[in-house]
């Protein structure tokens, strides 16, 4: 496999990171993961502006990098073996003496690579996944798509421990989003999901799934779901750059709904593959 590290495109066996680096140390890096159908990177713009986004927010100035991002990251999926995959962007403060305070002069370090799509089961599409719902531990800036991920590991941990593939997320009684994805319930055919805010990750494929809701004149209502709203739901969705668009058909012991996908979810899910499939045919909408 080839990566960039720092301006260099190199085989992974051969890229080489300071162990004074504050991605490593601190956890002092931001990331990006970037779905490529087609070997077309999808929503580059968006993820661009996130990535800015969350640079500008742990005081990194996204002028300090020189890079071209939409041609650099058709370059990267340019890497892939075959066109579908996903790209990984890390940027971190880069290596100094550790101290807590920004260093002086020290260069951030751009670490990225393509990856190819890992096949999902048909029964995660048939079945749908289930889901525990866990309290969030989180900190209070989950908009930041920061590399300071131990809490999303002991939640997803937590989650696999209790036979299931994602945490629900709750905070002072509303479901926000999931340990790696958003969330979104249906009640009386609506769909309703949190609000954009410090609470959630503003994730990509969330703003896709709004579009496509209002394409297929799905109502919406963008307002987080209480525990109790969840757990009543008639059908529950989760959505991600890696996962797109899943059904969650059991949380804790209780089936979703009747169990299955419902109707909205192969709505979304239909409309999402179309939407792939104009990417991969050069027609970005
Ligand atoms: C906590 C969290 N929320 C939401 C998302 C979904 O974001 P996106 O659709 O941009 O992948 C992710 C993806 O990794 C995530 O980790």
């Amino acid at each position: 496999m080839i990566v960039y590290l720092n301006g260099e495109w190199i085989p992974a066996e051969q890229a080489r990171v300071s162990v004074f680096d504050r991605g490593f140390v601190f956890g002092d890096s931001v990331y990006e993961v970037i779905p490529v159908y087609g070997y077309k990177p999808f929503r580059v713009t968006a993820h661009v502006r996130r990535l800015e986004a969350s640079l500008i927010a742990v005081g990194m100035d996204p002028h300090r990098l020189s890079l071209d991002w939409p041609i650099f990251f058709r370059q990267l999926a340019d890497t892939l073996p075959s066109g579908d995959g996903s790209m990984y962007l890390q940027i971190s403060r880069g290596a100094a003496p550790r101290q807590h305070a920004f260093p002086a002069n020290a260069p951030l370090t751009v670490f990225a690579y393509a990856r190819p799509q890992i096949a999902e089961s048909s029964e995660r599409l048939t079945i749908g996944i289930k889901a525990v719902l866990l309290d969030d531990i989180r900190w209070s800036r989950c908009d930041i798509k920061s590399t300071s991920l131990i809490a999303n590991v002991l939640l997803v941990q937590e989650a696999l421990a209790r036979g299931a593939d994602e945490a629900l997320l709750v905070r002072d009684g509303h479901v926000n989003e999931g340990a790696v994805s958003n969330v979104f319930v249906v009640r009386s055919s609506r769909l309703m999901t949190a609000p954009r805010g410090h609470n959630i990750l503003g994730g990509i494929t969330r703003d896709v799934v709004l579009e496509l809701a209002s394409l297929c004149a799905i109502p919406l209502d963008e307002q987080a779901p209480t525990r109790s709203e969840l757990l009543a739901a008639e059908e529950v969705l989760v959505t991600s750059s890696t996962r797109e668009v899943t059904a969650v058909t059991k949380i804790d012991a209780r089936p979703v709904g009747s169990g299955s996908p419902g109707p909205i979810f192969w709505q979304l899910y239909n409309a999402f593959q179309a939407l792939k499939d104009d990417v991969r045919q050069g027609i970005d909408r």
